[in-house]
């Protein structure tokens, strides 16, 4: 479908304007150079790189390993309450700057727990920063515990155990880290316990893994959203799953494009997801890392797919809402402002 010339003025706007719900955010990923070093000093921590510059340019990557290891460098730098707070409160910042309304954060226990960085520091820090982030921004928050999928299923209970006595201030747990050659059933048992407990379930799936890894979130681990899963599109009985079942993907195109899902935006399938009335939704994933928070995602996404306009837009901000885990009332408010916005000449 073409888009007609007053949309294409419209678009910008829009995209910014539109108050949108970001749902795969990964918050270690929003810790910028300048944060890093900062707080590297505070800390006293020693970092391969000697200055901002140089782990910016560090920001090459060739795939999903050879970004993670340098996440995982970057996030040694977090040791005080104090810390995760300040993290969290710098992507709060950025996130009320693009009309984010509500964010699920994903947090990595293990990163910091093996080490020797308590869960209580972790969630305190992180606890503090959503409180804030409501009445600074009004931005409505929820948290997300991941398992490392590299790490064994033993080392995920463990993790489990650990986060049992804060069990109200997370919602659901997910599933992060290399995707290939740990597929989701081995950590079946796990969710199965997470589950029992009455948490949301989510998990990493289909990004650099084959469509099958999605199948087996979906039926083995039982997850009502599937993080990334644009892989989908190499199996169309999966698309059409997908969208029957109204399974939800949180996409992220920076993220592609940067760890080479897709050698440049104008190759993204985003367009083929919406087409086949899947709920996928636009997100930033590690924003640091990945040259940019959720507005940006959007920019170079619509600047990038021609066929991409105002009723798509519009989609993917409803589709954002409706993945979210909040209550039917609050997407119900959040749909009627994006309407009033999107109806206004
Ligand atoms: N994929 C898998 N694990 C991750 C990612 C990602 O994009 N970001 C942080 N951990
Ligand atoms: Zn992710």
């Amino acid at each position: 479908m073409n888009v007609s010339a007053t949309d294409r003025e419209r678009l910008p706007g829009l995209l910014k304007a539109m108050p949108k719900a970001e749902l795969h955010i990964h918050i270690e990923g929003s810790l910028e150079p300048e944060l890093i070093f900062a707080l590297a000093r505070r800390n006293g921590v020693k970092l391969a790189c000697d200055s901002v510059e140089a782990l910016r340019r560090a920001y090459a990557f060739t795939d999903l390993q050879s970004f993670l290891d340098i996440y995982y460098a970057g996030a040694s730098v977090l040791l005080t309450e104090q810390d995760f707070h300040d993290m969290a409160m710098a992507y709060f910042a950025r996130a009320a700057a693009d009309n984010v309304v509500h964010a699920e954060l994903f947090f990595d226990p293990q990163t910091h727990t093996d080490r020797g960085v308590p869960f209580k520091t972790v969630i305190d820090g992180l606890t503090r920063a959503c409180d804030a982030a409501h009445h600074e921004y009004g931005i409505s928050t929820a948290l997300i515990m991941c398992f490392l999928r590299h790490l064994s299923e033993e080392a995920a209970f463990a993790t489990l155990e650990e986060a049992l006595p804060y069990r109200g201030r997370y919602i659901g747990v997910g599933l992060d880290s290399g995707e290939r050659g740990n597929p989701p059933e081995k950590f079946a048992r796990v969710f199965a316990r997470c589950r029992e407990l009455g948490l949301h379930l989510v998990a990493h799936a289909g990004e650099e893994g084959p469509p099958d890894y999605i199948r087996s979130a979906l039926d083995v681990l039982k997850v009502e959203r599937i993080d990334h899963g644009v892989r989908c599109v190499e199996d169309p009985a999966l698309m059409q799953r997908l969208a029957a079942e109204r399974i939800p993907l949180t996409v992220c195109p920076l993220s592609n494009v940067k760890l080479r899902v897709y050698e440049d935006m104008s190759r993204h399938r985003i367009g083929a997801l919406l087409d086949a009335g899947i709920c996928a939704t636009v997100n930033s994933d590690d924003p640091a890392y990945f040259g940019g928070y959720l507005n940006e995602n959007f920019r170079a996404t619509f600047d990038a797919l021609p066929q991409l306009g105002i009723s798509q837009a519009h989609k993917l901000a409803s589709n954002s809402y409706a993945a979210s885990f909040v209550e039917p009332s609050r997407k119900r408010e959040w749909q009627s402002e994006l309407d009033a916005l999107f109806e206004r000449p």
